[in-house]
């Protein structure tokens, strides 16, 4: 099963194939081990960029990006490692930062 590192809280754990980011989060229990919950402001429909966390390692872990998560990403000033985590499936073994801000 691929494994997810939390940063900078270290939050680690081993998610299954297809997991996304979002919920990794919530079953390695982001939240009550670092005080940490990754907004969703759309319900995770891809339209609010609520979500997005920065990928440190494993970008070819992910799954392709959308071009609707691309669109979104670039309209609200996104970093080159950055990407949606409601959309972005876990394939293999990252490392991600959400760190709240
Ligand atoms: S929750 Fe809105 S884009 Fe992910």
């Amino acid at each position: 099963m691929p494994h997810i590192k939390f940063m900078p809280c270290g939050l680690e754990g081993e998610v299954a194939e297809g997991t996304t980011i979002i919920d990794a989060s919530e079953e390695l229990d982001l939240l009550g081990v670092a005080g940490l919950e990754i907004p969703d402001g759309c319900t995770r429909q891809c339209e609010c960029c609520t979500c997005k966390v920065r990928i440190v390692e494993g970008w070819d872990h992910l799954s392709e990006m959308s071009d609707d998560e691309n669109d979104l990403l670039a309209d609200n000033g996104a970093e080159d490692d950055d990407r949606l985590s409601c959309q972005t499936k876990i394939l293999g073994d990252v490392v991600v930062w959400f760190d709240g801000t």
